[in-house]
């Protein structure tokens, strides 16, 4: 599609960008509605983040999304965040408002909240125990989309255990789950009477080991929920299936992500169909 002089202009910020799926998920959308506008993938290291968000805001940008390892960068440039991203402490949708006001949000918690729903059915969360595996940015907003769902208890699992306590003692205090900490070598306890295992690491990703912890103790009515995209078929999910576990892969949430964005982007809300799964599988697969 061409696009004129007045086009709506947006993008994702990320190092590298080149595996990102946005500029086609948001490309396809921009097509579905006849919307004059386009999103481009921008690779920007670490130290231009700052001067490029600036530079992006004075072309006209609408905004951006960002992606690793810029959320907390976003999070820092923001002048208003909304209440996912101050929970959440960083930033996937950068809006440049009137008078150079900035705007973070973070999509990613309702994203992956969405994502379950669709595939768990409503309420299915509430009340149960949920183990997660990271503590890094991902994490932090899978905690707060677990809480939101009504999950029980979460249970941290890290690899660097350090960093999972540090993650639970920073946890706002108005998050409703009980946070618990387990060791790497506890994964089996736990595991053991969860409804469900979600990896927020990026273990499992392209160029990235396998998530290396054994699914022997977790029920196996349990739901495996993995974020990783690329590829879609993880290890981890590989094996959940083997053992009878339902799955669900990180396109969901990625799919989900977008919507509020490429609403606040572009003016119309997309819808997430089974058209649009189809395309993204297609795009991975053609690398
Ligand atoms: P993100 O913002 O994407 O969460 P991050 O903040 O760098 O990225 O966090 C990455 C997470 O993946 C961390 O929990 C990391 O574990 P450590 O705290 O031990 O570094 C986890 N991770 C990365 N590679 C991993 C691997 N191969 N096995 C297990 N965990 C891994």
């Amino acid at each position: 599609m061409s696009i004129s002089g007045k086009a709506k202009l947006a993008g994702v910020i990320g190092w590298p960008v080149a595996h990102s799926l946005s500029p086609q998920l948001h490309s396809y959308w921009l097509a579905a509605h006849a919307i004059d506008g386009a999103y481009i993938p921008l690779p920007v290291v670490r130290e231009d983040f700052a001067r490029v968000v600036a530079a992006l805001q004075r072309a006209g940008f609408a905004g951006v999304n960002v992606t690793v390892p810029h959320k907390e960068a976003a999070f820092a440039v923001a002048h208003d965040l909304d209440e996912a991203a101050q929970l959440a402490g960083a930033v996937n949708l950068l809006l440049f408002r009137e008078g150079g006001r900035i705007e973070g949000r973070n999509t990613d918690a309702d994203g992956l909240a969405a994502s379950l729903t669709e595939d768990l059915g409503k309420g299915w969360l509430t009340g149960k125990d949920v183990v997660l595996v990271g503590a890094g940015g991902a994490a932090r907003g899978a905690t707060v989309a677990l809480a939101k769902l009504g999950a029980r208890e979460i249970r941290i699992v890290n690899r660097t255990q350090a960093h999972a306590e540090t993650f639970a003692r920073a946890a706002p205090p108005h998050i409703k789950a009980r946070l618990k900490v387990f060791s790497w070598t506890d994964f089996a306890p736990a595991a053991s009477g969860t409804a469900l295992l979600l990896n927020a690491t990026s273990a499992g990703m392209a160029g990235s080991p396998a998530l290396d912890l054994a699914l022997d103790a977790l029920p196996v009515n349990a739901a495996v929920c993995d974020i990783v995209y690329n590829p879609l078929d993880t290890d981890l999910l590989t094996r959940a299936r083997a053992g009878g576990h339902r799955t669900i892969d990180g396109l969901g949430m990625l799919m989900h992500q977008a919507v509020p964005a490429f609403a606040a982007f572009y003016g119309e809300t997309p819808k997430v169909t089974p058209a649009l799964r189809a395309e993204l599988k297609k795009a991975l697969r053609h690398g």
